[in-house]
């Protein structure tokens, strides 16, 4: 990721919850998530990393289903977001007596399993010097902004416990139309407009995961701009979302 990118977040750090778009794609994720994982008994022993968790939405989502997050992102404005949402949970987060005390904000541009900002546990506050492992890694709307995926994917199977899953979210490059997911003002940091089935297979099997599935998760209804840079959102596409899941063998 770029620092022009990061400039980019942090900015629309501050509005980017008040966006019905992104709340109801993290809507439909989560359920997607939940769909896609272990029950209970399995699901709240996961200590799990949120790679590029923006203002942490899907993060405090699956905080009461989990034993702990590690919400990275590399967007100082995002994590200042998250950060102010855990503090203040009367005014953010809807919900006083379910504030998760097991989600952990941490700034980073995660490119490195051993990074040392991963080493601490949010649910015990105990560090590892280096090495810690998570059960799942999840990751949604981030791929379609990553230069280099076969590098990504990597970091996050070293980033996994041996048995430990990946499960990441985006939109599907159905062609063409896919482009206008994003209106012409906002491409920059845009490396590709969305994800195909093959590429995340290829990618992923490359990356040393075992049990690959791609497969579509949800449908998305969007406005979009009514041509191409004219700042105006007109008609809806709807966009499919895949959801891609390996195993670390
Ligand atoms: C489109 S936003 C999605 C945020 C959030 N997942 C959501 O859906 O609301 C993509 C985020 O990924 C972050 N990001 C991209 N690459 C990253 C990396 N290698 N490490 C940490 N964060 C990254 C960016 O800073 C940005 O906030």
């Amino acid at each position: 990721m770029t620092s022009a990118n990061n400039t980019r977040f942090s900015a629309e750090a501050l509005t980017w919850d008040s966006n019905p778009d992104v709340q109801l794609a993290t809507a439909l994720a989560h359920k997607a998530y939940l769909a896609h994982l272990p029950p209970a008994p399995t699901l709240s022993t996961y200590n799990v990393l949120d790679l590029g968790c923006g203002t942490g939405l899907l993060s405090l989502a699956l905080a009461p289903s989990v034993l702990s997050v590690t919400a990275v992102d590399a967007a100082e404005g995002m994590i200042a977001a998250l950060e102010s949402k855990l503090a203040s949970p009367d005014t953010n987060n809807n919900n006083i007596n379910n504030t998760p005390r097991n989600v952990l904000p941490v700034c980073a541009l995660l490119q490195d399993p051993d990074d040392p900002r991963l080493a601490t546990d949010p649910a015990t506050g105990e560090t590892v010097p280096t090495g810690r492992r998570f059960d799942l890694v999840v990751s949604h709307l981030v791929l379609h902004h990553i230069p280099d995926l076969p590098a990504l994917l990597k970091t996050i199977h070293g980033c996994l416990v041996p048995g430990g899953r990946v499960m990441v979210t985006d939109f599907e490059d159905t062609g063409p139309e896919a482009r206008r997911f994003h209106p012409e003002g906002k491409m920059d940091g845009v490396e590709r407009h969305g994800i195909t089935e093959g590429e995340m297979r290829r990618v992923m099997e490359g990356a040393g995961f075992a049990e690959v599935r791609v497969e579509r998760a949800f449908e998305m209804g969007k406005k979009v701009e009514t041509e191409p840079g004219s700042g105006v959102l007109g008609p809806v596409v709807v966009f499919p979302f895949l959801i891609c899941e390996g195993t670390k063998g």
